[in-house]
């Protein structure tokens, strides 16, 4: 079966429908901390991070859902101190907290628990300190906009207009019925998710307000007593050792205080698309709340976030970064196969960011089509598609900021196809003409640690489908292969490890003569690192840029063989197709 096209369907990143590049002003706001004065050095700078989907990275029970016993038993993989493993230094879990899973875990029902489908406190506590003991520091995903329709807090909420958790979540009346006897909504807010952001609850007799599913009612941040709950979520993870969070869609915990309907836009298919965001996200209050947020987690020290911009302008993206504060943004998740396109973003990113703010730089994860297969949609051979896997790893693992991978990706594992019709991913259970979606769950299938059937991950029945192309792309057999991608992938980040100027390092896009060559100098105090990269499945001729320290360039690593005495780099270079070379001056 063909995998569906992903881009007549709604791109999970294309958040704005009218592609905003304003600065919404609470980004302004934060523009305004003396960034350069308090230069961020911290671990998360050069980190390369690795994100786990829990439920699908290794299963410890045998109940074909992964766990934290099945993290903590593959930690090696991630990083035993060797070059025989990828050498990350963070790990970052997708929710872990009980959940009824009508959004996979980011529904919450308990902040301070583990679900026990992965396990206990207990267990979380020895796959900390086992991540701990190997240098690994661990990052927490935290959903603070809305919790599950089962937390307890709205359970309360709902069941009364007076009791002590009334004003926890965003209520209203209905402001009266319509011509046709329907009861009226109180704005014209949609859901991310489909449909109208309200839902009618029978108990209360008013609408809740969701921007995801009715069953993740959002919190109402400007209550007092919901900030403060929110803030001793974070100081106990803290206190329980975690060293980061990564904050699910931080630009909408607040909306419009009057509860304004957005202007209507003309936007592509779907309704979302046809308003104007400006109400229901972005709201001058969260730099407030931000600051605190910050203040709290910077007072433990050596702590980061990274945080999920719920909307694709790289400009606001990089007025929300601060010192030891992440920001994901969408470009380079967006970019297609193209050398030019991706100088375009990079460029784009560079103006935004400027030299001072550090950019967060994904190409996958658990939200979108992974990115072999998406750079493969032009029907190339498994072999090409792979070629292109590793020049992606090169630039990722290059390019001046964090570097966050997904699960798999060392593997240039492909989404696997489920039809909407069997989905989990509850959006695209609700899919419909209107509300084109992407399912997730294909870009969600389990590890591929070895062939058979189980491909290692569980000794159950996986709760999804293992990839088709288990027994040939696994961790076992990569491993074995020089030329596989996770050995690129293992060479690179050892490499980053070794080499300051690649984790710190100040960045130049340059022309080296050939469109189709994306290439690239990093520069820290007087080391350069030169990167070359062939998007052409053809060989290229490039001019290769003198070193600035005048020593030359050294291939460091490169896809390609190159003999030990050819490793130094003359004025021009043929690049073979789809190669990649990282030079160090010598
Ligand atoms: C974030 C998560 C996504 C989730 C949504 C609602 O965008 O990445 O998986 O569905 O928030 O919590």
């Amino acid at each position: 079966m063909v995998p569906p096209e992903p881009r007549r369907e709604r791109s999970y990143a294309h958040m704005s429908p009218t592609g905003t590049t304003k600065i919404p002003d609470v980004a302004r706001a934060l523009q305004n901390e003396p960034l350069s004065q308090r230069r961020d050095d911290g671990w998360w700078r050069h980190a390369v991070v690795y994100q786990v989907y829990p439920r699908s990275f290794a299963d410890g029970n045998g109940d074909g859902l992964g766990d934290l016993r099945g993290i903590t038993e593959h930690l090696d993989h991630l990083n035993d101190g060797t070059p025989s493993s990828l050498g990350v230094d963070a790990i970052w879990l997708s929710p872990i907290y009980p959940s009824p899973d009508f959004d996979f875990g980011y529904d919450v029902a308990d902040y301070l628990d583990v679900d026990p489908r992965f396990g206990t406190l207990a267990d979380f506590t020895a796959f900390v300190s086992a991540s701990h003991d190997r240098g690994l520091k661990v990052i927490l995903d935290l959903v603070l906009n809305h919790t599950s329709h089962l937390h307890p807090w709205f359970e309360a909420s709902r069941s009364s207009r007076d009791g002590p958790y009334a004003d926890w979540y965003i209520w209203r009346d209905s402001p009266g019925r319509s011509l046709t006897g329907r009861r009226r909504r109180p704005n014209n807010w949609r859901s991310w998710f489909r449909g109208p952001a309200w839902t009618w609850d029978e108990t209360r007799k008013q609408f809740y307000m969701h921007t995801f599913l009715p069953e993740q009612p959002d919190l109402n941040w400007r209550n007092p007593d919901v900030r403060a709950a929110l803030m001793n979520v974070v100081r106990t993870w803290l206190e329980r050792g975690v060293d980061g969070f990564r904050l699910d869609v931080f630009n909408v915990y607040f909306k419009d205080a009057m509860l304004r309907s957005n202007p209507l836009a003309i936007g592509r298919r779907g309704a979302w698309s046809w308003q104007r965001h400006v109400h229901d996200r972005d709201q001058p209050e969260l730099a407030d709340a931000l600051l605190e947020m910050r203040a709290l987690v910077d007072s433990y020290g050596g702590k980061m976030t990274v945080g999920e911009l719920f909307d694709n302008s790289v400009v606001a993206a990089a007025a929300h970064v601060a010192p030891h504060h992440l920001i994901f943004d969408w470009l380079l998740l967006t970019t297609p196969w193209s050398a030019s396109r991706f100088r375009a973003a990079i460029a784009a990113r560079e103006v935004a960011f400027g030299p001072d703010r550090w950019p967060a730089n994904v190409l996958s994860n658990h939200d979108q089509s992974r990115h072999a297969t998406r750079f493969a949609k032009d029907g190339v051979s498994v072999a090409e598609g792979d070629a292109r896997a590793k020049v992606a790893a090169a630039m990722l693992l290059t390019l001046r900021g964090a570097a966050f991978m997904y699960y798999g990706e060392e593997l240039g594992m492909r989404d696997i196809v489920v039809a909407n019709s069997q989905a989990f991913d509850p959006p695209a259970r609700r899919a419909s003409f209107l509300f084109p979606w992407w399912n997730r769950d294909q870009s969600r299938a389990p590890m591929s640690w070895r062939g058979g059937p189980g491909g290692g991950f569980t000794t159950g029945r996986p709760w999804l489908p293992v990839s088709p192309d288990v027994s040939d792309r696994n961790v076992a057999r990569q491993s074995a292969e020089p030329d596989s991608v996770l050995s690129f992938y293992r060479r690179l980040i050892w490499l980053r490890r070794e080499t300051p100027v690649l984790g710190e390092g100040g960045q130049e896009v340059i022309e080296v003569g050939d469109d189709d060559v994306l290439a690239y100098a990093r520069r820290l105090g007087d080391s350069s690192a030169l990167v070359l990269l062939n998007f052409a499945s053809r060989s290229a001729r490039v001019q290769v840029p003198p070193a600035a320290s005048g020593r030359g360039w050294r291939i460091a690593a490169s896809t390609h063989e190159h003999d030990a005495a050819a490793g130094a780099l003359g004025p021009t270079l043929t690049l073979g197709p789809l190669e990649a070379i990282v030079a160090l001056d010598a």
